[in-house]
């Protein structure tokens, strides 16, 4: 579909719709929305909108539809698939004016927010009234929670508590055609139809413009304790991830870290908190919540015993906040840490857990066969291993022609052991070109025939996701 480029007559009926201090040529805007958190990926939209009300986003939507000007949906730019780069230029929907929690429903343990609302900002909220929202993904402190739907998020506690998906109840939509709609109800079961609620939660900003969104809560929990256990091997420390569930334990998060990634984020944030002997290789960062203190250490002593068996050095308990915190921020900055160091490239692998530690191995052959070197870390509780491919000494010509024979053979092989592309970072524009692997043709047009009855001109952030 050939789009339309802005001119001075859309500009001035942006205008119109919105005050003009909140139509954006700017090169410091443009700028700003030509990047996210992905790669060092650049992408300049031609005018970045900063509506605050859903009737503005569907006057907005409506007029590009008929326009045929590209719109792409913008959060806190923390998105790690390109899925808020406008690929095609056009308008940058700048959501940052949609800041307001509107309405905290304790009797029902719910909650109705705008989407730019910072996701901390909504937990502390939240917390103070005794309600929890568990999702906390590692950019909680900047990312949005509209953002956060759009990508199906996960973070650290999704082992326990499940991600964005399993908290969203009811969303209100913009279409691209400029309609307005309520996806579902704000109940806890529905049996009423498609559920178009689940359709939307994930879909990467291309099937409509969320403008409010109803969130399930859950009673705060009251206690947490903390474990960094060092291994020798990074492959043992993936065996003893299974070895915990298998004797019926579900930490509150378990997250892993090869000794680079936890090196690395150390020397990010000039921590020198953790001392790291020359045989260790990785750590779990494991964490148990509950009410009951006397629980929680029983539990916490039995996970002990059993990581041990995988040949553990010292176990570190965090017994402090202060000494959490710090645990939690440099597990918390891993990425960042991976991003300044290098150019990289990351891969949100995810398998069924007891596959990690073959995933593993297949990564480090896989670098060995490419001439790559690899930083892993994540979610490992949930199967979900980032694999950060990092440029080094290897050629800009390897890097842009063999690297990509390289992924291609690891989703593959991903996917072979039962497990697919992405975990909670989304396709968007970087790993759309592997669809073909985890998807036949047939499930990919019916992908695409959703993505038709919604956006039949694809004005809403074209370019995403699939190849065309
Ligand atoms: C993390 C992000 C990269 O887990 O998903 O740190
Ligand atoms: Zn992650």
């Amino acid at each position: 579909m050939p789009f339309n480029k802005i001119t001075a007559a859309d500009i001035s009926f942006f205008k119109s719709v919105i005050k003009e201090k909140y139509v954006l040529v700017d090169e410091e805007n443009l700028n700003r929305c030509a990047s996210d958190q992905t790669e060092d990926l650049h992408y300049l939209p031609e005018i970045v909108l900063q509506p605050c009300t859903t009737e503005e986003v569907s006057n907005i939507m409506k007029y590009c539809n008929e326009h045929t000007i590209p719109v792409t949906p913008r959060g806190a730019g923390t998105g790690l698939s390109g899925g808020a780069l406008a690929t095609f230029g056009g308008v940058s929907l700048d959501m940052k004016r949609f800041n307001k929690i509107l309405h905290v429903d304790k009797r029902n343990f719910q909650v109705t927010t705008e989407p730019g609302v910072i996701t901390q900002e909504l937990q502390e909220h939240l917390k103070a009234e005794g309600l929890f929202y568990p999702p906390d993904p590692a950019s909680k402190g900047s990312c949005f929670i509209g953002g956060n739907v759009s990508e199906n998020s996960g973070g650290p506690r999704a082992v326990k508590y499940g991600v964005v998906k399993d908290y969203v109840l009811n969303l209100e939509i913009v279409l691209p055609n400029g309609e307005i709609i309520w996806t579902g109800a704000n109940v806890l079961k529905n049996a009423t139809g498609y559920n178009l609620t689940q359709l939307l939660v994930g879909s990467e900003g291309t099937l409509g413009v969320i403008t409010k969104i109803v969130l399930r809560l859950i009673p705060a929990v009251k206690y947490d304790l903390l474990l960094l256990v060092p291994f020798r091997s990074p492959v043992e420390a993936c065996a003893a991830v299974n070895a915990i569930f298998l004797a019926g334990y579900t930490p509150s998060a378990l997250e892993f870290m090869e000794r680079d990634a936890l090196e690395w984020s150390m020397r990010f944030v000039q921590s020198t908190g953790i001392h790291l002997p020359d045989d260790i290789a990785a750590h779990l960062l494991i964490e148990v919540d509950g009410n009951h203190m006397d629980e929680l250490y029983r539990d916490a002593e039995a996970i002990s015993q059993i990581v041990q068996q995988y040949n553990t050095d010292e176990i570190l308990f965090a017994e402090s906040h202060e000494q959490k915190q710090m645990l939690w921020t440099l597990r918390r900055k891993v990425g960042e840490a991976v991003k300044s160091h290098s150019v990289y490239k990351e891969e949100d692998t995810v398998v069924p857990r007891a596959e990690l530690p073959e995933l593993l191995k297949f990564v480090k052959e896989l670098g060995k066969e490419y001439g790559f070197s690899s930083v892993c870390y994540g979610h490992v509780g949930d199967g979900n291993l980032h694999v950060n491919i990092v440029k080094g000494a290897m050629s800009d010509d390897d890097w842009k022609t063999k690297l990509p024979h390289g992924i291609r053979k690891l989703f593959k092989e991903v996917v072979r052991m039962g497990g697919t592309l992405s975990g909670e970072h989304g396709i968007g524009l970087v790993q759309k070109e592997f669809m073909d692997i985890a998807f036949s043709d047939v499930q990919l047009l019916l992908m695409k025939q959703i993505k038709y009855v919604f956006d039949p001109k694809d004005i809403l952030n074209p370019g995403k996701i699939f190849m065309s």
